[in-house]
């Protein structure tokens, strides 16, 4: 039940995790950045759902509003999508004093993020995320994208946003495969911070996959403080800080391309924090007992430790090497140090990395 700011460079993010939070927006935002007009972006799933009671609390603040609703998916991250945006705040006349607000999941806020960083050089955004995805990674740090065809969230900006209200109780429409995915972020963020948050995943799992509402809170809540800390002390990603958050996704995106997107981000980013446990315990950085106690908590949620089909070790770190995280032609890894520790690693043979992934598939 809590709010609290994180502190940037040259400015805060207000965030306040608790059931109900989406009916608080308006004041909020009122509050925080007296916009003189609001647009709020969805996508057509989320807006369904709760576009009415969001826009209600907005108008309910005395804020001038308007709506502009989207497809479902990540096509719809695209520059095309944030040209309609503009298009709305053109008509809208939304000036500097103006705000976005982003309902939904990742997808959504990274794209409304994006036209908020750009529009006129950057207005006010605020978040309401919808998916554990975005409730404990995607709405906390400041990037926005749009994708690009030569790749996923090529273009982009760092950009605040002002206030994140996130509401745990949104979480209850999302389908159950949906719901595990995101967790798999969850659990990364133990594993990279917080040994202790590690136990309490293993303890509380029933509770977590039951939807119990002070437990989701719980969890939502310990996120957004572990990934604030991270962000904040790094806000542009400039240190190995930020790059700690990279766990799991080395080889997880290299998974998720390979796979043309078939799999959930979180179900490759499961499959990956596996090979990369792999990895870090021949490295000696993790004891074989460590790993196994990783890979055996993302499998009771229900996550994917391994592919019942083949997969083309060669492909995949073909990926590896195109990933943005490629460093001087290495390919850099963010290995667990122990358990709620990381340390960067770019002199991984490849020899190790194809055992690791030969692992995790047939
Ligand atoms: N900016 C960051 O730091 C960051 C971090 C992680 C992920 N991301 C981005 O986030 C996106 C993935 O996020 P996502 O997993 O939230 O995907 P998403 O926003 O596409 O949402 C997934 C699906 O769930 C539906 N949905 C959303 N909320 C719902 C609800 N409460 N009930 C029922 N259905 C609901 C959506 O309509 C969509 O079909 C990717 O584009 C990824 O690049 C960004
Ligand atoms: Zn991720």
């Amino acid at each position: 039940m809590s709010t609290f700011d994180i502190p940037f460079a040259l400015s805060r993010t207000r965030v306040a995790v608790r059931p109900g939070a989406l009916q608080e927006l308006g004041p909020a935002l009122a509050e925080l950045a007296r916009p003189t007009k609001v647009l709020l972006v969805s996508d057509e799933t989320v807006a369904g759902l709760f576009a009415e009671a969001t826009l209600e609390s907005l108008r309910g603040a005395g804020l001038e509003v308007a709506a502009l609703v989207l497809p479902p998916g990540d096509a719809t991250k695209s520059l095309a999508s944030a040209d309609r945006i503009y298009d709305r705040l053109g008509e809208m006349r939304l000036a500097r004093d103006g705000a976005l607000v982003a309902l939904g999941g990742g997808m959504v806020s990274d794209l409304t993020g994006f036209a908020a960083a750009t529009w006129m050089r950057g207005v006010a955004f605020a978040i309401c995320p919808t998916t554990v995805e975005a409730d404990v990674d995607a709405a906390i740090g400041g990037k926005t994208a749009v994708n690009h065809l030569a790749g996923k969230n090529l273009v982009g900006a760092f950009h605040q946003p002002v206030l994140v209200q996130i509401d745990p109780e949104c979480l209850r429409t999302l389908p159950l495969r949906d719901r595990v995915a995101g967790l798999a972020e969850s659990i990364k963020h133990a594993v990279i911070t917080d040994e202790p948050f590690l136990s309490w995943h293993e303890a509380q799992r029933e509770r977590v996959l039951a939807q119990d509402s002070g437990v989701l809170t719980e969890l939502v809540e310990r996120n957004v403080r572990i990934k604030a800390d991270v962000v904040s002390r790094d806000e542009q990603e400039r240190t190995a800080l930020r790059a700690s958050l990279n766990f799991g996704h080395t080889v997880g995106h290299a998974i998720e391309s390979a796979q043309g997107y078939a799999l959930r981000h979180g179900e490759c980013v499961a499959l990956g924090m596996v090979a990369e446990c792999r990895i870090a315990v021949a490295m000696g950085l993790l004891s074989a007992a460590d790993a196994d106690r990783v890979v055996q908590c993302i499998g009771a949620y229900g996550l994917p430790v391994r592919l019942d089909t083949p997969l083309n070790e060669d492909e995949l770190l073909g990926y590896m090497l195109r990933d943005k995280k490629v460093a001087g032609g290495k390919v850099r890894f963010t290995l667990p140090n122990g358990l709620g520790a990381t340390v960067l690693r770019d002199d991984v043979p490849d020899a190790v990395v194809r055992t690791a992934c030969h692992g995790v598939a047939l």
